[in-house]
């Protein structure tokens, strides 16, 4: 089934806080403008926008019982912080119990928390768009809001790479995908994609 924008926003209205909804609409808006200027699916991009949180609409004790059930753990990681699996439990539902069946917006919605090696440029919008959206307020938050616009794998790069700077500084844990994604695009900065 193709998602229509109208129904996924309804999805989230339903199911997320208002915060939460607030949030994901500025990731939507964000991703879509992004697209439209990178030549992109400006509709893929909101949706995958609109999709990309719906599984913070599941308590965290439950979300950890539905990913062993669907057999989304992957990483010891994944049990120890369980907060990474929404994206994973929110791609699974929409393709299993909404038969959601375009591959890009289920890997974009699936990897935005963590990201992946060989993220597709939608996967690699809807996680900036995430961490970039209009109510985020970081130092530096501008600077990546431009750099996505100049280059969107350049302004990837520089994303993920100031995810894993706060991290370490704030002696946080990190995921080995988180690790993975970033060797990826230091991979495709230095040789090309
Ligand atoms: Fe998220
Ligand atoms: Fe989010």
């Amino acid at each position: 089934m193709i998602l229509q924008v109208e129904e996924v926003y309804n999805l989230a209205l339903r199911m997320l806080s208002e915060e939460r909804f607030k949030h994901t609409l500025g990731v939507a808006n964000w991703a879509e403008e992004l697209a439209r200027h990178h030549g992109l699916d400006p509709v893929k991009a909101r949706c995958a926008g609109l999709a990309h949180d719906l599984g913070k609409g599941i308590i965290i004790e439950d979300q950890l019982s539905l990913a062993r059930r669907w057999n989304l753990l992957n990483y010891p990681e994944d049990e120890l912080y369980p907060y990474v699996l929404h994206g994973r439990l929110a791609a699974y539902w929409l393709e299993h119990y909404y038969r959601v069946d375009d591959v890009e917006i289920l890997a974009a919605v699936a990897n935005h928390t963590l990201g992946r090696p060989g993220m597709s440029p939608l996967e690699m919008l809807i996680y900036c768009a995430d961490l970039t959206e209009p109510s985020r307020d970081f130092p530096k938050v501008d600077k990546l809001r431009q750099s996505l616009y100049d280059d969107l794998e350049k302004g990837m790069f520089a994303c993920v790479e100031g995810i894993l700077i706060y991290l370490k500084e704030s002696n946080h844990p990190i995921h080995p995908l988180t690790q993975l994604t970033y060797e990826d695009m230091q991979r495709r900065q230095t040789i090309g994609t």
